[in-house]
C-alpha cells in the first residue's frame, strides 16, 4: 500500500494532509524518513510519525447504550446524531446495524462491516432482537396469542412473522422479534389498540447490551460476540 493510503487509513486524515505530514519529515517506514507519498509500505514494515507507531486497524465493531433524543444518522437537521457521543477516527465509515428511534434507548451495533450488519439487517437471516417495553395501557391477555400469530400493521400486506412476548408487569412487556419493520414494536402495539411509551433494546442475536455501560457509552465488541453473529443469527 502507498504510504500516503497508509496514512489516511490509519489517521483519519485525508490525502492531502496526508501529503503534508509526509512533507514534515516527521514520518518514518522502519526507522527512515519518507517524504514522497508513492512509496510503498511492505507487509511487516512499521510506519511511524513523530516516532508514533500507526497501526491500521481492522473492521470496527461497537456496541453503545444508546440514550434518548440522538438519532442514528449521519446528519440531522434538528437533533443530534449518535456519532457526537462516538470519539473514533473515520466515523464516517461506521454505521448501525439496526437503527433505533430517536426516542428509544439501548443495545446499538455501530460498525463499518457491511458483510457483517447485513446478516443481522437482512430479512433473510432473521436475526432476533429482543425490546423491553413499556405500554400506556395493560397488557391484555390476548396480545401473546395475538403476536405469535402474526399482526397486520397498517400500511402492510404481510402480518409480521410470529414473535414472543413475555409478561414482566401490568404495562411491561419483553417483545423478541425475528425482522426490522420500520417503527416495527411500536406499530405493533399500535395495531393491538395500546401505546407504547417506553422502548429499550436489550439483545440482538446473541449480543446482550453489556450492563457496566451508562446512556451514551459505548465499547468494542469481543471477538465472541462478533463471530456470534457470522456463526448464528436466527432465533
Ligand atoms: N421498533 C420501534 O418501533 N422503534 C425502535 O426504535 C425499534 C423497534
Amino acid at each position: 500500500m502507498r504510504i500516503d493510503k497508509y496514512l489516511c487509513d490509519g489517521l483519519g486524515i485525508s490525502r492531502k494532509e496526508a501529503t503534508k505530514l509526509l512533507k514534515s519529515g516527521d514520518v518514518t517506514v522502519d526507522d527512515v524518513m519518507i517524504k514522497s507519498g508513492s512509496v510503498k509500505v511492505k507487509e511487516g514494515q512499521s510506519v511511524a510519525w513523530q516516532e508514533r507507531p500507526i497501526v491500521l486497524r481492522g473492521p470496527r465493531y461497537l456496541m453503545m447504550n444508546k440514550p434518548e433524543g440522538v438519532v442514528c444518522s449521519h446528519e440531522d437537521g434538528f437533533n443530534h446524531t449518535v456519532f457526537v457521543l462516538i470519539d473514533e477516527v473515520r466515523y464516517e465509515d461506521l454505521h448501525f446495524a439496526g437503527r433505533l428511534d430517536v426516542d428509544t434507548t439501548g443495545l446499538l451495533l455501530i460498525t463499518d462491516d457491511g458483510q457483517w450488519s447485513h446478516r443481522i439487517t437482512s430479512p433473510k437471516h432473521k436475526c432476533d432482537k429482543t425490546y423491553r417495553v413499556w405500554l400506556a395501557d395493560p397488557v391484555q391477555d390476548d396480545y401473546q396469542h395475538k403476536i405469535a400469530e402474526g399482526i397486520l400493521l397498517r400500511n402492510e400486506r404481510e402480518p409480521t412473522l410470529p414473535a414472543q412476548m413475555e409478561v414482566v408487569g401490568e404495562n411491561e412487556v419483553l417483545l423478541t422479534i425475528h425482522e426490522g419493520k420500520y417503527h416495527q414494536v411500536k406499530r405493533m402495539f399500535a395495531a393491538l389498540g395500546n401505546k407504547v411509551v417506553g422502548l429499550h433494546r436489550e439483545r440482538i442475536g446473541n449480543i446482550t447490551l453489556d450492563a457496566d455501560l451508562e446512556l451514551g457509552e459505548y465499547r468494542d465488541l469481543t471477538e465472541q460476540e462478533i463471530q456470534s453473529i457470522f456463526n448464528k443469527t436466527t432465533g
